[in-house]
């Protein structure tokens, strides 16, 4: 049985093989899928089910553990990987209501056609009594659906986060054992889910502020003992500070745009800029999306294709305008033949960029002296700016 305290015990499962989320985000070390059984002295509550392919090892658990009767099941997100094995509980656990907030209890109807009269709704704030421990439920909007929320057992002072602070890591241990794994992980996780939602982040750090907090239990990923690590964590992450540092996400076909890559990546490295370099064509995004988390500068470097951008290169303009990261300048780097719109295309993917556009650089066939010229004053240029912002050295 893996408890966190006395009747807080994890009924969650570990998703080792799974590498694609959304059937878009790689997940290099699997993840899990945490669900929790709080045994008050009256009542019994689940906080948060499994992914519907684990929904027979999250029965069979409870089955194991000869919890005959479930009082409450807590739907924190409304999203299928928390709340997808909901439909088989409900009828193991015939009584049982589902505890949660009005919008995610619209979604679960229009998600999983669960009938109205199974649910309890609550507002921010309210609590829920298991007898000698008490749920108190606690919104935070957009971590990373609109009606995710939160749940704060007060006695043992355990919050249960759902995805906010969790990360897509597989672990046998139920805590954080080896802290530099869980922060990369939780910052990939960050980088490609909550990122978008950064004002609301902070809002819900401010949120969470008063709770006395020892332990957060997030819905994937180890369950933190020391919640410092990761509530400091997204202080920075989601904080306005940026980084020296320079990403170029790239595509080259015939080696001039790799060309002025190469060129550009080295002076920069040679005015003290951090580079990160992402060839478009091998890179795994979650790897690009980490790197936007507190780069100053993004530079996007295209061939032209078909009088446009390269199809991989529009993609990366496509993901960082989603993604929005905290980016301060933004420019483009590329090669042309005869003729194009490369730079207009890929300027009107990133509309959602409150980044400063720097004068891109674009050259007719392979790079000459004049266009390595032209790549040093733009590596100048960027350096002025992460003077001006006062960036940090990482
Ligand atoms: Fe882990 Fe948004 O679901």
């Amino acid at each position: 049985m893996q408890k966190i305290k006395e009747n807080v015990i994890f009924v969650g499962s570990q998703d080792w093989d799974r590498r694609l989320f959304d059937e878009l985000i790689p997940l290099p070390d699997g993840t899990s899928y945490n669900s929790y059984l709080v045994k008050g002295s009256e009542k019994t509550a689940l906080i948060d089910t499994v992914d519907p392919p684990k929904a027979e090892e999250l029965t069979a658990k409870l089955v194991r553990l000869g919890i005959s009767r479930i009082d409450y099941i807590v739907s924190h997100h409304a999203e299928q990987d928390h709340s997808g094995s909901l439909p088989d509980l409900l009828v193991l656990y015939p009584d049982a209501k589902v505890v949660t907030n009005p919008k995610c209890k619209q979604m679960l109807i229009d998600l999983l056609c669960i009938e109205e009269d199974r649910f309890i709704t609550v507002e921010d704030g309210q609590t829920l009594s298991l007898g000698d421990k008490t749920l108190e439920f606690v919104y935070t909007p957009w971590v990373h659906w609109p009606e995710t929320m939160g749940t704060y057992l007060q006695e043992d002072n355990i919050f249960f986060s759902c995805d906010f602070f969790g990360s897509h890591l597989a672990a046998s241990s139920l805590f954080v054992e080896d802290e530099r794994v869980v922060y990369e992980a939780a910052k990939r996780y960050y980088a490609e889910i909550m990122m978008p939602f950064r004002g609301q982040i902070k809002k819900n750090l401010e949120r969470i502020k008063s709770l006395k907090i020892d332990i957060i239990a997030p819905s994937h990923g180890p369950v933190y003992d020391r919640p410092g690590l990761i509530i400091e964590a997204y202080k920075d992450w989601a904080g306005d500070k940026v980084k020296n540092e320079v990403i170029i996400a790239y595509v080259s076909m015939h080696e001039s745009t790799r060309a002025m890559v190469e060129h550009f990546a080295e002076a920069l490295i040679e005015k003290g800029v951090t580079v990160k370099e992402f060839n478009l064509t091998k890179t795994d995004i979650g790897k690009l999306a980490v790197s936007l988390v507190d780069a100053a500068t993004i530079v996007i470097g295209s061939p032209t294709v078909l009088t446009g951008p390269h199809p991989a290169a529009a993609y990366a303009a496509f993901l960082v305008n989603a993604l929005r990261p905290k980016t301060k300048c933004i420019s483009i780097i590329g090669s042309y033949g005869w003729a194009g719109k490369m730079v207009e295309q890929l300027a009107g993917l990133i509309p959602n960029l409150k980044a400063e556009i720097l004068e891109p650089v674009l050259i007719k066939g392979y790079p000459k002296e004049q266009d390595f010229v032209l790549l040093d004053e733009l590596a100048e240029k960027i350096v002025e700016k992460h003077t001006e912002l006062g960036v940090i050295k990482d």
